[in-house]
């Protein structure tokens, strides 16, 4: 099941080719060490989506910290309405469920969290560096290696559930023709297969010990400088994909609700995820 490890930074999270890195919740709740995070385990071979699941088990009452995992998605969600690729077998299909007593206003920083968290599983269990692409993009060499999508349910002041879902291309050998330019996976990177209920494990601790400090102000002041340390945009020259007047500018790093700041000529902007995408000047990041 597992090769040596071969640097501080790494996990012995190898598998070897024979091994077909099957996922179960036998074998995630063997490896967990998580305080909450995958208190119920939910594991399927398909889905439409996990999060979609993920947001059903809410409303049926489970708790929060459940986690849905899929080895196969026939209707994985992207942001903005687009798909998320979810060939089986080869990547991370999982929706951890969230019930935070929090300001509905600052959920959606939640989507900054995970991606610290992820951020941080991918380079404990691989040894190289995952960066952010603001918001929520993690991206080796320049490529998004992982993707994330976090929905609420909510009244006007109370939150009913929040679902992270999160993608993350692990054995993928190649992407179609339209995303190849943009989209790379932990084998493309790395050479070696990792095994995915370890990797998963790791998100979910990463996830954990990133929340406890959101919570402590219900917004990113704790986490601001580990952000953007892993920042991928940080003083590069970006384009601001805002519908209603695009711009450009440079980015200095995030505020403590999780916006970006963004130096143009004539002045700094604070630009808000929900509303606009970004792309370096001169391509992806
Ligand atoms: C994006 O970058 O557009 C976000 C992609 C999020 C994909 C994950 S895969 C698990 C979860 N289930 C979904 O349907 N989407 C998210």
């Amino acid at each position: 099941m597992q090769g040596k490890v071969r640097g501080a930074m790494e996990k012995d999270v190898f598998t070897t080719p024979e091994d077909k890195d099957l996922l179960s919740a036998e074998k995630l709740k063997g490896i967990r060490i998580t305080k909450w995070a995958g208190t119920e385990i939910f594991c399927y071979p398909v889905l439409d989506s996990t999060n979609t699941k993920a947001k059903q088990l809410a409303e049926e009452g489970y708790p929060a910290g459940t986690l849905v995992v899929a080895e196969k998605q026939d209707a994985g969600r992207g942001r903005r309405g687009r798909n998320w690729e979810s060939v089986e077998g080869a990547g991370i299909f999982m929706t951890l469920l969230l019930k935070p007593e929090i300001n509905p206003n600052n959920a959606s920083m939640l989507t900054l969290v995970a991606a610290l968290a992820v951020s941080g599983a991918i380079t404990k269990c691989t040894g190289r560096p995952a960066g952010i692409k603001w918001p929520n993009d993690i991206v080796m060499n320049g490529k998004k290696v992982c993707g994330i999508l976090t929905e609420m349910s909510a009244q006007v002041d109370y939150i009913n559930h929040v679902v992270v879902g999160i993608g993350i291309n692990v054995h993928n050998e190649g992407f179609p023709e339209e995303i190849s330019h943009m989209a790379t996976s932990l084998y493309l990177e790395t050479g070696k297969h990792y095994e995915r209920a370890v990797l998963i494990e790791e998100v979910l601790e990463q996830f954990e010990k990133y929340y406890e400090v959101f919570l402590e102000t219900e917004d990113l002041t704790g986490l601001v400088k580990e952000y953007n340390s892993h920042l991928v945009n940080m003083r590069q020259h970006v384009r601001v994909l805002d519908p209603k007047e695009p711009f450009e500018g440079r980015a200095m790093g995030i505020t403590p609700r999780g916006e970006l700041i963004v130096d143009t000529w004539e002045s700094r902007r604070l630009v808000s995820a929900g509303e606009v995408s970004v792309r370096g000047t001169y391509g992806y990041v």
